[in-house]
């Protein structure tokens, strides 16, 4: 269960930590901001972005330090980017970071993903539009429509691009090989300066809706394993979260 409380010394209202918390879990009060009961999935979104690290976990600072080594920097400052600037990414930038990803591990190096790639803003709302028709015509994931109908949108995020994998069906360690690829591409993206967010409610529906596997290219009897939504960040993450360590067995 997670806590969220506020250092009112330090708290200024700026109200970023409301306005960017994905489940809209935090109000604002005239006494600053406030944790409503349940819905907190703990992603410290708030944490990672109050300008004036004033945000609370259980009672104690919910960031961590910034660590020194460059690639614990990348691996610990990545978030789940939800805001974005209009125009798309470049291209170029998107094809160095899935080139690159065929150097992550795969199954027998089988390298089994093949990519879609959709790019800039008018075509992610055609990909938009395609999935809440589907979600209308089939009853599939109400919740989803609601949240968007309220102007939550936690199917593109307001991505200026998607990336999609997908592997035909039966292959080796089915969907593995195309997280960790683009896993690889995220880190190489967040590299680059560009935001990301994994796709959930995208993928789904990739793999399920028939207009948008056409619009995606998947063949017959391929899955969609992974999307990633990317785009140029319209804000920054000054502080790391805090996570808890991992929940190991040393057998
Ligand atoms: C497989 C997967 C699916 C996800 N699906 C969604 C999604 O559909 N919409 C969304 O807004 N965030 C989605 N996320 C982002 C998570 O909510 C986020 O990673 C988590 O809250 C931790 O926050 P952080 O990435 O900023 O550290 C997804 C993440 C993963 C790994």
């Amino acid at each position: 269960m997670v806590n969220i409380t506020f250092n009112s010394s330090r708290c200024v209202k700026c109200g970023k930590c409301v306005n960017l918390c994905p489940t809209k879990h935090l109000v604002m009060t005239d006494a600053g901001p406030e944790a409503r009961p349940g819905s907190c999935m703990g992603c410290l979104q708030c944490a990672a972005a109050c300008p004036q690290d004033a945000v609370l976990e259980s009672g104690r600072s919910a960031t961590v330090p910034a660590p020194f080594d460059t690639v614990e920097e990348l691996v610990m400052g990545r978030r789940s980017v939800r805001r974005y600037k209009p125009d798309a990414p470049d291209k170029r930038t998107l094809q160095w970071a899935l080139d690159r990803a065929a150097y992550a591990p795969s199954g027998g190096n089988r390298r089994p993903t093949r990519w879609a790639v959709v790019l800039g803003a008018e075509k992610m709302l055609a990909v938009k539009e395609a999935a809440l028709a589907y979600c209308k015509e089939t009853g599939f994931a109400p919740e989803l429509v609601n949240s968007i109908e309220k102007g939550r949108d936690s199917l593109t995020c307001g991505a200026t691009a998607l990336i999609a994998g997908f592997e035909p069906e039966g292959s080796l360690n089915h969907g593995t090989d195309t997280v960790i690829a683009l896993t690889t591409a995220e880190l190489l993206l967040v590299s680059r300066g560009l935001g990301t967010c994994w796709g959930g409610w995208m993928r789904r529906l990739a793999d399920r809706a028939p207009a948008l596997r056409e619009l995606l290219g998947v063949p017959e009897g391929w899955h969609v394993c992974g999307c990633l939504l990317a785009g140029k960040p319209s804000m920054e993450y000054p502080n790391i979260p805090a996570r808890p360590g991992a929940d190991i067995h040393w057998a």
